[in-house]
């Protein structure tokens, strides 16, 4: 289970028609849009707060247009003035709707000249929800401050007062100011070679959404991995990172092969402190990571073969809604399978597609109908459920089969085209279809029926026909695991010495969700699955174990929960406990430790898990 932040649809009660427009913004785009945002921002690591100033050029579509109506979330407002052609100022009067919990604040300015600029003057919050601030304990080097952005979904409006929607693409410049030593990144070029002077300049020029606005700043250094790469992480990760992603040169140039060139001129990765919320981020020109998958044997490199896919789908052709999600998540988990079989081998690939492919089919049956859609109806989706891997795995599981049916050369053709005819753009799963019908599906008759399109990307559920990928590693593993727990076969006697990354998380998923208790303590005493420096195999375990009524695991579970903030690897292991007897006391307690070095976002989900296990009591 994938864990992203959930959304509110069920309130918004939308007509079909709004599918065009995004309900979790109160951006008027028929009105107006920003063409182009100028930051100037000041790091204030005391106060944790940026200070400073946001300056929108604006393409107004309609002369009667009597505000501009953007997204904020905790902003304090200084002041909002016009700017001239002539650069002169003037105040611009401004209202501030009350907060709602999901999007925040509603900023309308009074706009009735139509200025071509509007600058607003600011400060964030220090609870801001896309903002992380890490004082020098909390990092791994124990010098300076950190702290980082996470935009993705509705979070550049706690950082920056934006329209903030991916149907609304902006260039950006910003000037930002920083303590000095600190080094500061953006989703932008970045040199590497910029002095520790305290003062950056950014530049991405190609319009991007706001979800794709990131910063990170701290005790940062930097190693080069290939003539456009390089890593940038805390003095002593720097080294095991430029390691682990030594290859990012081979997957950029493979990428390129497949779809045609690498766009964003560099194609840097930041590893961040382990309470980064996720495994990775698209950021554009500067990939976010978080550093649980630096494990020495590169086992879990998709990772950067996947924000690097984004680079084509996502960043390049971006989903126009989040309710599109599966155009960004789903064909680039597509695209990360192609590099990873080209670096890696088809084991690999296969192993990986399979993993995924089988949580999925194993959870899919208890979602509500709509949210087992790759384009699901916003008005029917309920308020707490969240994205899921069905944007990522069913997504990715159609094109799979595409390319099995019409075949890889012809698919590869058309996903290459399709990149290139929407470049820069922001579009729908209609847009899509609209796109796929006439150049794909009617082009080659006979592979794929419209009809089977439209199951796939309207239906509930996994189509009947859907083809898995063979791996005869994970068939051994299911025979031995069965044999196992049968009691056929000693824990000593699984051929897990050989076991890569992806094989023991393909023994773990599928145990059975309440293992024997003595099945766990056999399992631990044979391979020390305790104390596993692996986050994706001790999540497995821990989870397991806690569930099997294992106590004896909690101490080492707590240091696991209370060191990794990444959602997916932590959240798990609390809904483990709170569902164990005595396990909710143990949760509260380990996240009284572990709170303040969670991200935001990551006590929100904790917070809201601990609070819904108490009233179920
Ligand atoms: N763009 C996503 C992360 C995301 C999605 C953040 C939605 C917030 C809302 C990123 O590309 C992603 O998918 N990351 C995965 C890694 C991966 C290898 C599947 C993650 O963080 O686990
Ligand atoms: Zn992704």
């Amino acid at each position: 289970m994938r864990l992203l932040p959930s959304f509110a649809f069920g309130a918004l009660l939308l007509p079909l028609a709004a599918y065009a427009s995004e309900p979790h913004s109160y951006a008027q785009p028929d009105q107006v849009v920003i063409t182009h945002l100028d930051l100037d921002l000041k790091l204030d690591f005391p106060h944790k707060q940026l200070d400073g100033q946001a300056t929108l050029k604006l393409e107004w579509k309609n002369p009667q247009a009597p505000s501009l109506v953007l997204d904020t979330r905790d902003l304090k407002i200084a002041k909002i003035e016009a700017l001239g052609a002539d650069g002169k100022t003037t105040p611009l009067k401004y209202a501030l709707a009350p907060r709602d919990k999901q999007l925040g604040e509603k900023l309308t300015i009074a706009t009735p000249t139509h200025p071509a600029q509007v600058r607003i003057v600011y400060t964030t919050s220090p609870d801001a929800s896309g903002l992380q601030w890490l004082t020098p304990a909390q990092t791994a080097d124990k010098k300076l401050p950190f702290m980082f952005s996470q935009s993705e979904s509705i979070h550049a409006r706690s950082w920056v007062p934006l329209q903030d929607s991916p149907a609304i693409r902006f260039s950006y410049t910003a000037h930002v100011s920083a303590p000095k030593n600190v080094r500061v990144v953006m989703s932008a070029l970045n040199d590497a070679k910029h002095p520790l002077n305290g003062d950056y300049s950014f530049d991405q020029p190609h319009p991007i959404p706001s979800y794709l606005l990131a910063i990170g700043a701290g005790d940062i250094a930097v190693k080069e991995t290939g003539p456009r790469s390089a890593v940038y992480a805390e003095p002593s990760v720097v080294g095991k990172a430029a390691h682990e992603f030594e290859d990012t040169e081979q997957m950029i140039a493979t990428a390129e092969k497949l779809y045609g060139p690498y766009r964003w001129g560099r194609y840097d990765i930041l590893v961040l402190p382990p309470s980064f919320p996720y495994g990775g981020m698209e950021n554009p020109d500067m990939t976010f990571a978080t550093p649980t998958v630096l494990v020495g044997d590169k086992s879990l490199v998709s990772l950067v073969a996947h924000e690097l896919a984004h680079s084509w789908s996502g960043n390049l052709v971006t989903a126009a809604s989040w309710r599109d999600i599966w155009l960004n998540e789903g064909v680039t988990t597509y695209v990360q399978g192609r590099i990873t079989e080209a670096l890696y081998g088809k084991g690999l690939a296969d192993e990986e597609a399979l993993l995924s492919a089988r949580a999925l089919q194993k959870e899919i049956g208890a979602m509500p109908a709509n949210s087992q859609k790759l384009a699901p109806d916003p008005r029917g989706i309920d308020a707490d459920d969240s994205l899921s891997d069905v944007a990522y795995d069913k997504g990715s599981w159609f094109l799979r089969t595409l390319e099995q049916r019409f075949g890889r050369a012809t698919f590869d053709n058309y996903l290459k085209s399709y990149f290139n005819h929407f470049a820069f753009q922001s579009i729908t799963t209609e847009q899509m279809l609209n796109y796929m019908k006439p150049n794909l599906i009617e082009k080659y008759p006979g592979k794929m029926s419209w009809a089977e399109v439209q199951d796939w990307v309207y239906g509930s559920g996994i189509p009947k026909d859907a083809l898995l990928p063979d791996s005869p590693h994970f068939d051994t593993i299911d025979q031995e695991r069965s044999a196992f727990l049968a009691g056929q076969m000693a824990a000593d006697k699984l051929g897990a010495k050989d076991w890569n990354t992806q094989e023991w998380m393909y023994f773990l998923d599928r145990l059975p969700d309440v293992t024997p208790l003595a099945k766990i303590q056999q399992l631990d005493a044979a391979w020390h699955l305790t104390g596993t420096p692996n986050a994706e195999i001790g999540m497995r375990w821990y989870s397991h174990a806690i569930t099997a009524g294992d106590k004896a695991v909690w101490p080492a579970a707590a240091e696991h929960m209370i060191r990794i903030g990444r959602l997916y690897l932590t959240v798990p292991l609390y809904k483990a406990l709170v569902g164990t007897p005595g396990g909710l006391a143990y949760a509260e307690q380990v996240y009284a430790k572990a709170k303040a070095g969670y991200h935001p976002l990551t006590q929100q989900v904790v917070e809201d898990l601990i609070a819904k296990a108490k009233k179920a009591q």
